[in-house]
């Protein structure tokens, strides 16, 4: 089986393979064992080591973590800054900008994550005029739109790589390059893209890129990433700041803030230890797996996964053009919600979106026999349901 295909060699990396079929990486990839030895050696420090941990490795680790991030979306080293979550990295963003003046425009579409929105949403206080950009099929903006909506009073453009509804892949590049026309800054959210869709932030020349681990990377929840383009990096001063982005920390001096170098000068405060501990091992198994052969992967995949839905007659809410299509597949079949229930009772772990359906999100560790069954099991609770293949 790991000659036909080589990915499948880090499979018993992931225990959970063994007793579930795990399909839900755009919400929670499958945690590598690596974790079992990494957390008791983040406990063994903490109990033996104490606050001398600090010195000797944890003060270290986030610029560790986020060099080693940044490894898989090619950003320089030191460009990349870890945080709790995508919506604080979104407000850091914010905060380095000021929303007084006529370039006060935020654009985004109504298929970002909806944590984005509300963020974005709540600086309308602060002046921001927020312009949402329609969806007409619940999956695609056309990039079209997009470009016309950005324009000379726009300051920032807060938008998906990969749409979480849908794993359409926005054309981020023309983007990029329509808001750096007119002056504007791009915020691309990578969370449904790195890890299973290559990214490369200095080929986007992208302003920022942020995103998590928990999802495609298998880190597990509280590691987030900001990645700054390096000019920007030096001059931006974020207003949500704190001592871990002084120019001198340990001085505790008093008054006003004197800003350090990237990344730490967009970190506030106390990082989140345990979770640099949970995020190691999946960067690890990711960056020795390679994008590239996850991607190549998961096209097989997703496309295995909507013929077997056409032939039964299912909505596909997933992009048909493969170059489009990220890692995940929504299918709309009858009595979704309920369907969905029932896979996971069966140890088919996929999840329930309102207006997309099931989702089905198999990484590198997966099979192709696991999407047969996985969609063969479908068959059968339908059946016990009543309702037979193909009857939407
Ligand atoms: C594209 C995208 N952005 C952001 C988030 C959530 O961000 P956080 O909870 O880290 O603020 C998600 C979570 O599913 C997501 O899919």
């Amino acid at each position: 089986m790991t000659t036909a295909d080589p990915l499948l060699h880090f499979r018993p990396e992931f225990p959970i393979l063994e007793r579930t079929t795990y399909m839900i990486s755009n919400s929670l990839g499958a945690m590598p064992k690596g974790v079992y030895g990494s957390v008791p050696e983040y406990c063994d420090e903490w109990a033996t080591r104490g606050v001398r941990a600090w010195e000797e490795e944890w003060w270290m680790m986030a610029r560790e973590v986020g060099d080693a991030i940044g490894s898989i979306m090619n950003a320089p080293a030191g460009s990349v800054s870890v945080h709790l979550n995508v919506t604080s990295c979104q407000a850091v963003v914010a905060s380095c900008f000021d929303f007084s003046g006529p370039r006060n425009k935020v654009v985004y579409s109504d298929l970002n994550f909806p944590s984005i929105m509300y963020f974005w949403e709540g600086q309308r206080s602060r002046g921001a005029r927020v312009h949402m950009v329609k969806t007409d099929d619940g999956i695609h903006v056309p990039t079209e739109r997009m470009l016309d909506a950005i324009d000379e009073e726009t300051l920032l453009v807060p938008m998906s790589h990969v749409v979480f509804r849908s794993a359409y892949i926005q054309d981020a590049k023309a983007i990029v390059e329509k808001a750096h026309r007119v002056g504007a800054h791009v915020v691309l959210d990578c969370f449904q893209s790195l890890g299973s869709v290559p990214v490369d932030v200095q080929a986007l020349n992208v302003d920022f890129a942020v995103g998590g681990v928990l999802k495609w990377l298998c880190g597990g929840p509280g590691t987030s990433y900001l990645h700054v383009r390096p000019d920007l990096g030096k001059k931006l001063e974020p207003k949500l700041t704190g001592w871990f982005a002084h120019e001198n920390p340990f001085a505790f001096e008093i008054g006003a803030m004197k800003y350090g170098e990237p990344p730490l000068r967009f970190m506030q405060g106390t990082s989140n230890v345990p979770g640099f501990f949970t995020a190691m091992p999946g960067l690890k198994i990711i960056r020795e797996a390679g994008v590239e052969n996850i991607r190549a992967k998961s096209k097989k995949m997703t496309a295995r996964l909507i013929e077997l839905a056409d032939q039964r007659g299912w909505r596909v809410n997933a992009p048909r053009d493969p170059e489009r299509r990220g890692g995940t597949v929504a299918i709309d079949m009858p009595n979704s919600r309920e369907v969905c229930s029932e896979l996971l009772r069966r140890d088919v772990l996929v999840d329930f979106r309102p207006n997309a359906g099931v989702r089905f999100s198999p990484h590198f560790y997966n099979t192709m026999e696991e999407i047969e069954r996985a969609i063969a099991t479908v068959d059968e609770i339908l059946s016990t349901m009543g309702v037979g293949a193909g009857a939407k």
